[in-house]
């Protein structure tokens, strides 16, 4: 038994061709991890290889991972979507195992331990195969819609998910709907048809968190099986606004109305149940491409690129000393910092994102680490964000990365005496979606335009909300008469500027608005810009504050300060809506909790770049 305390590498990254011929040079058995980048290594299995590398204590035994897309001789290996674990002896093929089928892996890995063995010890002929999967795969043609296989796809086109959604299926119409979107000139390249869980729904759908009927709407889209299409128009035609167009207007009555010919008037039969879904904009449509279909590529051009977006974070014991450093290595980089976040975990919170960590020799020292003191966590915008952020923080392993990579962030940012590395990074763009949304989850808050702002910039202010990319879920032209005002600012009663703010506050209409967003509450903060516009004309000039404000009294726009406040005046001002917790509310909100003083909702960022965690100046 070989039960080492100290963490050990398991598996050994292969990142390009060159490591790829050395580690296959490797006297014994090479069991490879083949991964694509959008899913990143297998991570069930990794406890499994390590129990057996324990028990078996064999120095002939070796881990890898690689991605299919950095290294030539796994070119056969892009797009697929199913594990793959190929086992090489003496450079050459000796086994394929095609699924993460744990007994599978454990027999395949003694048996050819064993041959090799024999191999090496006996001069025993190695038995060399061939992948069969993929000479097959060579002799047969993929099916027009299988779009597993088609890795790349030309970006001379724009392409969207349409879904036909359960009540349409349900009622037996999709064949129907189906001719009818080929019959109007959509290029149908995939047709899945699958029924959505309850959490599935959920994800797709989150940007509507903060909804009413968001509850209904997960209920109903998991309610049955959907289709879900990609397609596309010809080459030069834009097939989001075209699909938008043919589908109608969301509320099925203003679709009877205003487009009879529509899908929805044909099919919905309310505003629910609308038997059809399109993606509103590009980004959209290529976040929900990615959700249904995860090995659907473009060839994007340079400019049509979405930025990739990963998850960092900076641990405590870093974070005391060196934070401004890292963040400067982060920019230098080229990364910019679309959220952050200084937040003091719970036992419960780091077990919960390292869910698939707990069982690892390591991680009661991982887990006393992201406890002992703050952890900041950054949302990083970069293209190829994932790959190029793992690439700076270099090996995880310590001794590896301080030998190996010296120049890597692990190696320059981790105190000596410290076992745990002090940066985290995403393993795969769904890996990073899903930490993403962990720490900064969908979040609702109340946003407010004062009177005379409102008067004088409205469209201007509500343009830059939509741009921002909220949802304004509920929305409310109000008079506030002075008791009104009073409550809603008691938190300032007793400020020597109470009055004044409570007399302008009455001076005409307000436009009270529920704002959805991941990180609402801060975001809209970071929009709004500090309090006092002179303050907002220079840290934060694309602010609304910076560019619609008067003065610190009359300052344009309002938002809560943190979740408790957003929840407390949502039901003041909205009282009549149903205004449950969502569970990334409530999860935000223990962060609060746990934090309150380490929590700085951020009033000074820029509007470009709303980064820089600073202590907020007023709370409204
Ligand atoms: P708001 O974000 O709505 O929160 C409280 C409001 O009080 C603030 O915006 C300003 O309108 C007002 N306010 C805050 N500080 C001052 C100040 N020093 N003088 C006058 N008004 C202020």
């Amino acid at each position: 038994m070989a039960g080492k305390k100290k963490e050990i590498i398991l598996q050994i990254t292969i990142h390009n061709q060159e490591q790829w011929e050395e580690v296959l040079s490797s006297k014994g058995l090479i069991v490879v991890d083949v991964y694509q980048a959008w899913c990143g290594p297998c991570k069930t299995t990794v406890s499994l290889f390590r129990k057996i590398k324990n028990e078996l204590g064999d120095d002939l035994l070796h881990f890898a991972v690689a991605e299919a897309d950095s290294i030539d001789a796994l070119e056969k290996y892009r797009g697929k979507c199913e594990p793959t674990f190929l086992y090489f002896a003496g450079g050459d093929l000796v086994a394929v195992v095609r699924s993460a089928n744990a007994p599978l892996l454990q027999k395949t890995i003694l048996e050819q331990l064993e041959a090799e063995k024999k191999v090496l010890n006996h001069g025993l002929e190695r038995n060399v195969i061939k992948d069969e999967e993929l000479l097959e795969e060579e002799e047969t043609s993929p099916l027009p819609t299988q779009i597993e296989d088609e890795e790349l796809v030309p970006s001379g086109k724009s392409y969207t998910v349409a879904i036909i959604k359960p009540d349409a299926v349900a009622h037996g119409k999709a064949d129907e709907i189906i001719m009818k979107i080929q019959d109007a000139g959509f290029e149908i390249l995939a047709n899945e048809e699958r029924t959505m869980t309850e959490s599935e729904a959920r994800d797709f759908y989150k940007h509507r968190a903060g909804e009413e009927k968001f509850h209904e709407l997960v209920q109903f889209m998991s309610s049955g099986p959907c289709h879900v299409l990609i397609i596309s128009k010809s080459e030069g035609e834009d097939v989001i606004p075209t699909w938008r167009e043919f589908i109608g207007p969301t509320d099925v009555e203003v679709a009877k109305k205003e487009k009879p010919e529509s899908l929805r008037a044909q099919y919905g039969t309310e505003v629910l149940y609308n038997a059809v879904h399109g993606s509103n904009d590009r980004e959209q449509a290529s976040r929900e491409l990615a959700f249904f279909f995860p090995s659907f590529k473009l060839q994007q051009t340079e400019e049509s690129r979405t930025p990739e977006r990963t998850l960092a974070l900076i641990r405590p014991d870093v974070l005391k000393d060196r934070k401004d450093e890292v963040l400067q290595s982060i920019r230098d980089a080229g990364f910019s910092i679309a959220m952050q976040k200084q937040i003091m975990l719970t036992k419960q919170q780091v077990q919960e994102f390292y869910k698939e960590h707990v069982d690892q020799e390591y991680f009661p020292a991982l887990e006393q680490q992201m406890t002992s003191g703050p952890v900041l966590a950054l949302a990083l915008v970069k293209d190829d964000a994932v790959k190029h952020w793992r690439n700076l923080l270099g090996p995880a392993d310590l001794s590896e990365a301080l030998n190996e990579a010296p120049d890597s962030l692990r190696a320059r940012f981790t105190p000596r005496e410290t076992k745990i590395n002090q940066l985290h990074g995403s393993s795969s763009p769904v890996e990073a979606e899903k930490e993403i949304n962990f720490f900064f989850p969908v979040e609702r808050t109340l946003a407010a335009i004062k009177p005379d702002a409102l008067e004088e910039h409205r469209d201007e202010i509500m343009e830059r909300i939509q741009a921002a990319g909220f949802t304004v879920s509920h929305i409310k032209e109000t008079n506030l008469n002075q008791e009104v005002a009073e409550e809603f600012y008691k938190e300032h009663k007793g400020k020597p500027f109470f009055d004044q703010l409570t007399n302008y506050m009455c001076r005409g209409p307000c436009l009270m608005m529920i704002l959805s967003k991941e990180n609402a509450v801060q975001e809209w903060r970071s929009l709004m810009g500090p309090t006092d516009p002179t303050e907002a004309q220079t840290s934060s000039p694309e602010s609304l504050r910076s560019l619609f404000a008067k003065s610190i009294l009359q300052n344009a726009v309002h938002g809560s300060s943190n979740l408790n406040h957003a929840m407390e005046k949502m039901k003041f001002i909205f009282g009549d809506i149903e205004l449950e917790r969502t569970n990334n509310e409530t999860l935000t909100q223990s962060f609060l909790n746990d934090t309150a003083d380490e929590v700085k909702q951020s009033d000074e960022n820029t509007a470009t770049e709303k980064n820089e965690a600073q202590p907020s100046q007023e709370d409204g």
